[in-house]
């Protein structure tokens, strides 16, 4: 079918938003041939020609258009997939709604975490914000994507959950990890923002983590990040200085100056929220312990020498008690 009809330009001229959507299309296939190659124990050259030389063609440019990782990632999965509208699953009947209510509440919860995000930023970066109201809004929202993740653990199948969790496993014949979580920029946003400091000082292994997979987070928003921690402009590819000892941590890419500048008036506020971002750390571990571990489903975004525990906890800071 492929092969019958000039995608490329016609992929090449889509508007963004087509292109997010066809993007996705194209690497939810690509993985269905790996995967279903890998099932049927095919020969990495036979997997290869199951997928097609045109197929493959079209995930590289997709990838040269909108540079991320040459395989389905979690922007794809998550962010681009419209799945209020037109969902992309592998799984029918219940497996499938499931399935995609598992896309919509990433989507949901990754809604909060921008709103608390926005709320955050105001306070670090505009001259006259009103900090108490950008600390209770932050609040409201980091309690909002508790009350979704708390609904995830409470109520999803681990059952229905493995039926599709097979399809996103690590990538066959690739050797890269799959569409995690743990490739949110805003988890990673709101930390650094919230707790950077903190972070850096308790659990450095966190940042250089994030540095060392950066290629799978969403790439426009992970690299902005990454300008915030690096105010020298040094290049934000590069594992910057401070994290190898060389430099003082970026205090200036977190909060924490402007806290300062308050006094102790809104520092009870501020815990609030590093108590509820903790908060969501600690229900996630349980969720994934139950979806994931217990029951020895595969690990997807966790590297065979890395600690699933450690990974799991990674973010959590030793003392978060309003
Ligand atoms: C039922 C829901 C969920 C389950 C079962 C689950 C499971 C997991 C598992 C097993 C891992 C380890 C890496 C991997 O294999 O993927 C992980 C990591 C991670 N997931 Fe989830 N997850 C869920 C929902 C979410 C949501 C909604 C988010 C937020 C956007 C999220 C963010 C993360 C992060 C940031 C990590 C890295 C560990 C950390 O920093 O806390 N997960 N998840």
């Amino acid at each position: 079918m492929i092969a019958s009809t000039d995608y490329e330009v016609q992929l090449l001229n889509l508007p963004q938003p087509d292109f997010s959507i066809a993007k996705t299309d194209i690497h939810y296939l690509v993985n269905c041939a790996y995967q279903m190659s890998a099932f049927a124990g095919l020969h990495p050259v036979e997997a290869e020609l199951t997928v097609g030389e045109e197929l493959s063609r079209l995930a590289r440019l997709s990838c040269h258009r909108q540079p991320s990782i040459e395989v389905l990632s979690y922007e794809d999965m998550i962010l681009a997939n419209p799945v209020q509208s037109d969902p992309r699953v592998y799984c029918l009947g219940a497996a499938g709604v499931e399935e995609r209510d598992f896309c919509l509440g990433h989507q949901l919860i990754e809604s909060e975490l921008q709103l608390a995000i926005d709320a955050l930023l105001e306070l670090r970066d505009a001259a006259g914000a009103d900090a108490r109201e950008c600390l209770a809004v932050c609040l409201e929202h980091l309690e909002s994507a508790n009350y979704v993740l708390t609904r995830f653990y409470e109520h999803m199948s681990p059952d229905l959950f493995g039926q599709f969790r097979v399809f996103y496993g690590k990538k066959p014949y690739k050797n890269r990890l799959g569409p995690s979580g743990r490739f949110s920029a805003r988890i990673v946003a709101v930390s650094v923002l919230l707790v950077g400091e903190e972070l850096f000082q308790q659990k450095p292994q966190f940042y250089r983590d994030v540095y060392r997979l950066s290629e799978y987070y969403p790439q426009g928003f992970i690299h902005e990040v990454f300008r915030w921690l690096s105010p020298d402009n040094r290049s934000a590819e590069l594992t910057p200085t401070w994290l190898e000892g060389k430099a003082d941590f970026p205090r200036s890419a977190t909060i924490s100056p402007v806290m300062e500048r308050h006094g102790n008036g809104i520092g009870k506020l501020r815990a609030s929220c590093v108590y509820a971002l903790d908060q969501f750390t600690r229900m996630h571990r349980i969720t994934a312990l139950k979806h994931t571990v217990e029951p020895g489903r595969p690990i997807i975004g966790v590297e065979a020498s890395e600690s699933i525990e450690v990974v799991l906890s990674q973010r959590l800071l030793t003392a978060a008690r309003p």
